[in-house]
Order: structure tokens, then C-alpha cells, then sequence
């Protein structure tokens, strides 16, 4: 079975792009770290299982993360797939999700890791930024890189208009990668992914929203 679980802290505008895009998994599970999180209810419109692990129930980092693989493995998951997911993970828990963790980062990664990466990316007077989706290390925001959409960064563009223009790619963007993830089209050799039977444009998109 093809089960893909999903983990969120917040807004889920990731989560619903990746409930619209008709995913060939046979079963989507939803884990919050909190119950306040919106996209609880984007899942709950889609009939999608949810469940809440709140990490403020539990002492320390590695009590909250061990809680949260019990839950996760009882889903038997391809893959995990971490959506505005705001917890830093520990080692072990990554480790045990090995090549089947994947993240969307919203920058154009190796650069901006981190967080703030829109106003980062405008401080420093770049022209060209974007996003990532990329398997989880125990590097924060390093890892296999799988597909990454760039996007402009136009002369009167503020923190949320970019952020805007890059988030409408992270939608295109994440459910294209597990796409191919489940469909057995990724090989990962080192740091290095290999996308099999897909496009070479379709892996780096230059400025995709505004050529259409
Ligand atoms: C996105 O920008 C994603 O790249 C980052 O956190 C944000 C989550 O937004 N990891 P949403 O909850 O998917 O709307």
C-alpha cells in the first residue's frame, strides 16, 4: 500500500496543493504538532485521517519525536512528507525515515537555509529566488535536492509578494516530486538525485508563472 503521511504545524496551503494534485498514494494521514493548526481542517474537508501529537504534551525533544514515529510507522508510510512542519527533528527521528522524508524549503537551496528566507533573500539584493523540495538530512535544510522553481524578484516586490510568487511553485513544485517518488522515479546516490523518465525542464523551473 502506498501510504503517505503528511506533517503540518500551520496554514496547509502545501497540505491542500498536495490533497488537489490527485497523489497516486493509496492512503494520506495528517499529523499536526498543533491543534490550532488550520490546515487540521483543509484535511478534514478532504476526508483525509488526522491526529493531533501536541509537542508541548511531552518533555523534551526526543519524548515528543519518539510519540511521533509511533504514530507515523503505525501508518506504514512510503514517504513522509514534512508541509510548514515548524519542529526541528531529532537525528534519530531522521535517521529512521532515511531517503523517505522529504521537505519544501522556500528558498533556492544551499542558499537561505533557515527561516525569514523571503526578507533575507530581499536584504540581499538577489534577483533571482525560489524554492526547494529536497530529502531531510540531519543538516537542517540540507539534503538530496529533487526538483527547485525559480521566480523573479521584481523591483517593487516586499516580504509578501514574494512570498506569494514563491509559495504558488511550492505548490507545483512538491506534488510533482512525490509524484515521481511514488511512481519509483527518484534514485538517490549520495547527495545526489536522479530523476528517471522526466523532463529536464521539469526539474528546474526558471520563472514558471510568469511564462505562462
Ligand atoms: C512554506 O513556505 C514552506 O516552504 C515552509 O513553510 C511554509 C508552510 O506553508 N516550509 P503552508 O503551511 O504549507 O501554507
Amino acid at each position: 500500500m502506498r501510504s503517505l503521511v503528511i506533517l503540518i504545524s500551520g496554514r496547509g496551503s502545501n497540505l491542500q496543493a498536495l490533497l488537489e494534485a490527485n497523489l497516486p498514494v493509496d492512503k494520506i494521514t495528517v499529523i499536526s504538532n498543533n491543534p490550532q493548526a488550520e490546515g487540521l481542517a483543509i484535511a478534514r474537508q478532504y476526508h483525509v485521517d488526522t491526529l493531533v501529537i501536541n509537542h508541548r504534551d511531552y518533555p523534551d525533544r526526543e519524548s515528543f519525536d519518539t510519540a511521533l514515529a509511533e504514530k507515523i510507522d503505525a501508518c506504514q508510510p512510503k514517504l513522509v512528507a514534512l508541509a510548514g512542519f515548524m519542529r526541528i527533528l531529532s537525528d534519530a527521528f531522521v535517521a529512521h525515515y532515511t531517503e523517505r522524508l522529504i521537505n519544501v524549503h522556500p528558498s533556492l537551496l544551499p542558499a537561505f537555509t533557515g527561516l525569514n528566507t523571503h526578507a533575507r533573500a530581499l536584504q540581499e539584493g538577489i534577483k533571482i529566488h525560489g524554492c526547494t523540495v529536497h530529502f531531510v538530512t540531519s543538516q537542517l535544510d540540507h539534503g538530496p535536492i529533487v526538483i527547485q522553481a525559480a521566480v523573479p524578484i521584481l523591483a517593487d516586490d516586499n516580504e509578501e509578494t514574494l512570498a506569494a510568487r514563491v509559495l504558488q511553485q511550492e505548490h507545483r513544485i512538491y506534488p510533482q516530486a512525490i509524484r515521481w517518488f511514488m511512481q519509483g522515479q527518484l534514485e538517490l546516490t549520495g547527495n545526489l538525485v536522479k530523476v528517471h523518465q522526466a523532463n529536464t525542464r521539469d526539474i528546474a523551473l526558471h520563472s514558471p508563472g510568469l511564462q505562462e
